[in-house]
């Protein structure tokens, strides 16, 4: 399946839109920290399909096309085989089903940890059939050659330290980060390292409190944070998990519905009118034209 797509350029999205809307720009994301202060926080959840993001484009000023779709959408156990293939086609459906929000797909593992060379090929193949503003990618120190070497050609880069899923075999799990002083030292100075090195904002996943404060009252870009406290200067969450869709979460998700229990009810009740014979009615009959045999 080809995932390119002609951008519309009045619009940055593939379809005219009732009202076209001027979609969010990476220096207005940026902007929102001023003075090391963020008037008003930012909202970032992931999306995988275009369905999804038309419902929550209204509300985000990020979607961020995770490689968590590999849990969500395609039942891996880590996001360690999501591949480019998948980034795109996902992040082009995204695209496609938004018009307002800043779209940030996410470099799957393998595809930029080799050097910057590399980095640049696969983000640029993102960018160019995805449409989307930016990548993310993970690693502090040992990254930022690659994200200044992005950053400088073009390429903005969203950078994610603290608990990284894609080391999940050499962390030995999804534990949260800097317990310890030396791990601690690590993030901050990993943090440090990414905003030198040119990235627009940094995702903070798994970490105490202290840490994403330090960080955050640190650097001069926004810090966004999963499983770090409300002390970042905006927060992320995938979209399922806050949706409640699945039964068992992470401790720092809130869940703001039980989508997996209404669609569960949803299907017991229509299994249960096909079995009984109540669905279809009239009301869902094709009707024949007036006048026509
Ligand atoms: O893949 C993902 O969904 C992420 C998060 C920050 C939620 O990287």
């Amino acid at each position: 399946m080809s995932t390119t797509f002609t951008l519309n350029t009045s619009t940055s999205r593939s379809h005219p839109v009732p009202e076209p809307v001027r979609r969010l720009t990476i220096p207005a994301i940026q902007g929102r920290k001023a003075d090391g202060r963020t008037e008003q926080p930012i909202v970032m959840l992931t999306a995988y399909t275009a369905r999804m993001a038309q419902l929550l484009d209204a509300h985000c000023d990020i979607l961020l096309v995770g490689d968590s779709l590999g849990q969500v959408i395609y039942g891996l156990d880590s996001t360690v085989p999501v591949s480019l293939d998948m980034m795109c086609a996902h992040g082009a459906a995204v695209t496609r089903g938004s018009y307002k929000s800043v779209v940030v797909v996410d470099m799957p593992f393998g595809s930029y940890e080799a050097g910057p060379q590399q980095a640049f090929e696969s983000a640029a193949r993102i960018m160019k059939e995805t449409g989307c503003a930016a990548v993310k990618l993970e690693g502090g120190e040992v990254m930022a050659e690659t994200i200044s070497f992005l950053s400088a050609r073009g390429i903005p880069v969203m950078a994610h330290v603290g608990l990284t899923p894609q080391a999940v075999n050499a962390l030995g799990g999804y534990r949260a980060r800097g317990r310890d002083d030396s791990e601690r030292a690590k993030i901050v100075a990993d943090a440090k390292a990414t905003v030198d090195a040119g990235a627009f904002a940094l995702v903070i996943e798994g970490v105490m409190e202290g840490i994403a404060r330090e960080i955050t009252e640190t650097v001069a870009i926004p810090t966004i944070g999963i499983g770090a406290s409300a002390a970042c200067d905006g927060q992320v969450l995938v979209a399922e998990d806050m949706l409640g869709l699945f039964e068992r979460t992470p401790r720092f998700v809130k869940r703001f519905d039980d989508l997996a229990g209404r669609i569960s009810k949803a299907a017991e009740s229509y299994a249960s009118d096909v079995r009984d014979r109540s669905f279809p009615t009239d009301a869902q009959l094709y009707g024949v034209k007036q006048g026509k045999s």
